[in-house]
């Protein structure tokens, strides 16, 4: 949720973290702050708001000779923004000073415990409570490692954090539970952040850590450790082979654009080494020593939810699995969940570090179910706990609203629903596809990168014109039936999170059931209404709310019979691979009305990118 940096090496540091806090300012973005020791003083600065705020603070302050600092950006879960609830928080004695991403479920507790032996808090924060906690089992412990140590165990809930001392200017301390934290390795430097392109610029060479680990590490040297006893633990460290330019915005106005218009080489990239020389059947080499699924369970969040929805419609129909999806923080909380034998759990996380899906994976494995995770970030929490990992490769996304991360989730599922067909086929099951359907269906994924490439640009003029146009709704519908149902959810969630217009996403054959009681002519509905089998009931959907004076955009394909306010024609494909052509229309459409009404796009006010807490 937050974001995290830590440098120990021979630069500037305060410099070196508050650019890794802009990489990392997709993660959280309602204050900032840095620490660092000068002339034996640990000295915080913080901002709230933007990273420009901490900045502005730091231009006063003589920063350079410190070569070691960390830096934290927030995203509020204890206490307002502000700035006394800004990371880093000192000890009351001034000696440590403790950035921290999560929750410390039990911080009142302790806090009652501290405030009885004298300590006072200045913050809302349980990182406060957390640093002063530290500072009072410094008093019992022989080293700071050890009063690090001994006071994370006595924390409950998830964190990643990162400390600083006065007396041990040169070093960082950090620890992980739950929470993503991972170490660079550097040739005279060292870092530790919560992703990645915090530091990529210095260091390819990285470890992820694990739950319940430490590391502590200076300019040339690192240790890691366990929490629970300290003693040494070991890693491979691995190559990042992606670069920053993948991360960088590469002329787009911003990068939510620049991942939307990314989707047709994501589509290439997730194809690539996945489909069999006769181009019949997906090459998953993830499932191939794992069970058909009698049953799916699919578990996830937000888009990736949606996406989920949308995959069942082929799995159900290519591979004739039945498949329940189920939003992450309502399944973690099912008591009567029975997970039956051969049942699979798929979670599915573009972050894979989701606290919901994550912790709805645990209840899986615990319950003996094969758990699945697909995941884009390599090496994410979901990733490593899940019986078998299956990445999306989209590559990094920025944009807070996610987009790529959703078509490459799509492929990815049209990818299982073929490679488990090819498996049922091949053990003579009937009620799937045959080696023809197959390769038809592949021929359609494989041609969907150069279609998409040709009908951007025009759709992404449709989407500015008709944002124009509707700009001053402050409501929207979007309605869609079957497969087009989960991309009326998709696109009433893109809408709200960026433009902040109230829009709800239905299935069109609710409409009736009380929602159309909204309809009149200021509440407009985004209606998909593609050439499938569901076409004519989509269409009398849309005749009931012309009827109550409600505006209609269609997105449609071309020559169907419609008569409505906007029919946004986009190219046709078989249901439900339309979808690859839809998603991209009602992206571009949210992106530009939130661009017109001038809003924040990467950044959308209250979000975080990844939602480390619960
Ligand atoms: C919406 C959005 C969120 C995420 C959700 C799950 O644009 O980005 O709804 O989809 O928070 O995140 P992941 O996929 O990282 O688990």
């Amino acid at each position: 949720m937050c974001g995290i940096i830590g440098y120990a090496g021979h630069r500037p540091a305060v410099p070196v973290v508050v650019e890794g806090l802009r990489r990392l300012e997709y993660r959280g973005y309602d204050s900032a702050g840095t620490a660092f020791v000068r002339q034996g003083d640990l000295r915080v600065v913080r901002a709230k708001g933007k990273l420009a705020a901490l900045e502005e603070k730091l231009a006063g302050e003589p920063v350079v000779t410190a070569t070691c600092a960390m830096g934290h950006t927030r995203w509020a879960t204890h206490g307002v923004p502000a700035e006394r609830n800004a990371h880093p928080h000192l000890s009351n004695d001034g000696t440590l000073a403790l950035v921290h991403n999560g929750i410390i479920e039990n911080y009142q507790e302790i806090k009652e415990d501290l405030t009885a032996r004298g300590y006072v808090f200045h913050s809302e924060t349980d990182t406060e409570v957390l640093v002063n906690l530290i500072a009072e089992r410094r008093k019992s412990e022989k080293d700071l490692r050890g009063a690090f140590a001994a006071a994370l165990r006595e924390a409950k809930g998830a964190y990643a954090v990162c400390l600083m001392c006065n007396d041990e200017p040169e070093t960082v301390y950090a620890a992980r539970m739950s929470a993503p934290l991972i170490f660079g390795l550097g040739t005279g430097e060292n870092f530790v952040a919560s992703d990645i392109p915090a530091f990529l610029p210095y260091t390819r060479q990285v470890v992820f850590l694990e739950d319940g680990e430490i590391v502590c590490a200076t300019a040339t040297n690192y240790e890691t450790l366990r929490l629970e006893d300290l003693r040494p633990t070991t890693h491979v460290p691995q190559t990042i082979l992606w670069d920053m330019q993948a991360a960088q915005k590469g002329g787009y106005r911003h990068f939510m654009l620049k991942e939307i218009f990314e989707q047709p080489r994501v589509i290439t990239d997730g194809l690539t080494g996945r489909v069999n020389g006769d181009g019949d059947g997906a090459l998953l080499p993830e499932l191939d020593s794992l069970p058909v699924p009698e049953r799916l369970h699919i578990v996830a969040c937000g888009t990736s939810w949606h996406s989920g929805l949308w995959g069942r419609h082929l799995l159900e129909h290519w591979a004739h699995i039945p498949v329940q999806v189920e939003i992450a923080s309502e399944f973690r909380y099912r008591e009567s969940l029975l997970l039956r034998k051969d049942d699979m759990v798929l979670v599915i996380s573009q972050s894979g570090e989701t606290a919901d899906t994550l912790a709805a994976l645990r209840i899986a494995r615990e319950q003996g179910a094969t758990v699945l995770g697909l995941c884009n970030v390599v090496g994410s929490s979901i990733a490593r706990e899940a019986s078998s990992a299956l990445y999306t490769q989209a590559g990094p996304e920025i944009s807070v609203a996610s987009t790529k991360a959703m078509c490459s989730q799509m492929l990815m599922l049209a990818l299982m629903a073929l490679y488990w067909s090819g498996r049922k086929d091949a053990g003579d099951a009937s009620d799937t596809q045959t080696k023809d359907q197959r390769r038809y269906l592949i021929g359609l994924l494989e041609s969907l990168p150069a279609l998409l490439e040709a009908h951007l640009p025009g759709m992404h003029e449709n989407a500015r014109r008709l944002a124009r146009k509707y700009a001053d709704a402050r409501n929207f519908f979007y309605l869609g039936r079957g497969h087009c149902f989960p991309l009326a959810l998709e696109g009433a969630l893109k809408l709200k999170e960026l433009s902040y217009i109230h829009a709800e996403g239905y299935a069109a054959g609710e409409m009736k059931h009380g929602p159309i009681a909204l309809i009149d002519s200021a509440f407009p509905t985004f209606a998909l209404a593609l050439d499938d089998a569901l076409f004519p009931k989509a269409k009398s959907n849309i005749v009931e709310v012309q009827a109550r004076q409600g505006k209609v955009i269609a997105l449609a394909n071309e020559g169907l019979d419609l008569a409505v306010d906007d029919h946004w024609v986009i190219p046709r494909l078989p249901a439900p691979l339309s979808a690859f052509a839809a998603l991209p229309a009602l992206q571009l459409f949210s992106y530009e009305m939130a661009d017109y009404l001038g809003k924040d796009v990467d950044q959308p006010r209250n979000l975080a990118k990844s939602v480390t807490v619960e």
